[in-house]
């Protein structure tokens, strides 16, 4: 079980507290809508470029809602810092550009969400960065494969659709004695299931789409910064200014990527995920109960070829993932059906459960990966990413367990 300090998880992001009080004493910190922010004096408006955290000048740079939203990621994480993004892809693009250069290279998994491999592969690495694929649960190649101009490993904390879960505390050790970051995709595992610290977890880039938005009411990103990388020794920001209380990561953030790239968060989205991630933790524990008792039904299903999910006895990645999740490896599972033409006749049978792309909302949904996500990837590639076409991806919902039973029991008839 994942014990909390106190206050406990949800207490502390309800209670976040706001950069300013509110005049009319608003208990959900309001929606600062306007681009720009005026100054009494020439002199006010040249301190305030000078990246102070608690005034706006342009919403590009900072915004009062969204740094609302970032406050209340800091609580949930107990990071350094925290930079809301206008979605996961603008999240983790932006860490790294941040990070890498023509010349280095990224470590990382094939197995990896489709436009992430894509701007890995596509857009990054026509700028000169290297892409270097490797086995993350094999420690001795992820060793081999580091030198001199590597500038991140990176991962999916449980890649997706693949359901794989690496030994991250190993891999830090790795990772540590060569300063080298280690920068997870935690989109598919909250802050309220796991220890990112205690997992070797220094920077993470999150998806808010997903989990904490709160019933898929927005698309939105962030980059959290836990401050266990020495950034001063970093090939690229070592040379960064770190003004007082920002990392050199957090300023190269703040300062150039974010605001070049104009990738911000809007205040409208901030709002919404404001008030969703206040809730985050009870629809994560609600949906992962459903995914466990869901995946478990089907597991013994005749006519299911397999279901993985990673607190099923066989999965191969049950005690890794029982390590860093306390036993709940959240809403996301999939099941193997005998073929592509099964799969369509079950998700075409379904009458609750929905067909659409996305994790994590309040309504159950499922995929085929292979003809959406992945489907311009060509069959090696899919095959090197572990995409199969006989695979359907779940994302529990807060419906009734009993109706979402009976409607797949509908699709499963329909085969
Ligand atoms: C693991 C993972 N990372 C990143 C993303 C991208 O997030 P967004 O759609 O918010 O850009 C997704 C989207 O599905 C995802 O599943």
């Amino acid at each position: 079980m994942y014990q909390q300090n106190k206050p406990h998880f949800l207490t502390r992001i309800i209670n976040a507290g706001f950069e300013h009080n509110d005049v009319y004493g608003a208990l959900n910190y309001p929606v600062y809508r306007n681009a720009s922010f005026e100054f009494p004096n020439s002199e006010a408006i040249a301190a305030a470029f000078q990246y102070r955290r608690d005034v706006h000048t342009y919403s590009r740079i900072s915004n009062p809602t969204v740094a609302n939203f970032e406050r209340k990621v800091l609580k949930a994480s107990g990071a350094e810092s925290v930079i809301a993004f206008a979605s996961g892809m603008a999240a983790i693009s932006g860490a790294f550009l941040s990070i890498a250069y023509a010349g280095s290279n990224i470590i990382t998994s094939p197995r990896l969400f489709g436009n992430t491999f894509s701007f890995l592969t596509s857009t990054l690495s026509s700028f000169g960065v290297e892409i270097r694929f490797v086995d993350v649960n094999d420690l001795r190649q992820i060793d081999n494969v580091i030198d001199e101009n590597t500038c991140a490993f990176f991962t999916e904390i449980i890649t997706n659709p693949q359901l794989e879960v690496a030994n991250l505390p190993e891999i830090s050790k790795i990772l540590r004695n060569r300063n080298i970051p280690m920068i997870i995709d935690s989109t598919l595992m909250p802050w309220c299931g796991f220890y990112a610290k205690k997992a070797g977890i220094d920077v993470e880039v999150v998806s808010t789409t997903k989990y904490v938005s709160g019933g898929a009411t927005s698309i939105g990103g962030v980059i959290v910064d836990y401050g266990t990388c020495d950034w001063k020794a970093n090939k690229k920001l070592g040379a960064s200014p770190k003004p007082k209380g920002m990392s050199r990561l957090t300023f190269k953030l703040r300062s150039e990527i974010t605001v070049n790239l104009g990738a911000c968060m809007s205040p409208d989205t901030a709002y919404l995920q404001s008030v969703g991630i206040e809730t985050l933790q009870l629809r994560y524990e609600q949906m992962s109960d459903t995914a466990y008792k869901l995946a478990l039904y089907l597991s013994e299903h005749p006519k299911v070829s397999s279901v993985n999910y990673p607190n099923l006895e066989t999965s191969p990645y049950k005690a890794v993932s029982d390590s860093l999740f306390y036993g709940n490896p959240g809403a996301m599972f999939t099941i193997s059906l005998k073929s592509k033409q099964d799969c369509y006749k079950f998700m075409d049978a379904l009458q609750i459960i929905r067909r659409a792309t996305n994790l994590f909302d309040n309504k159950t949904l499922v995929l085929h990966p292979a003809s959406t996500i992945y489907g311009t990837f060509s069959p090696e590639m899919k095959k090197m990413m572990g995409i199969e076409d006989n695979l359907i991806r779940f994302s529990a919902g807060l419906e009734n367990f009993e109706d979402l039973r009976e409607d797949i029991n509908r699709g499963l008839e329909a085969i």
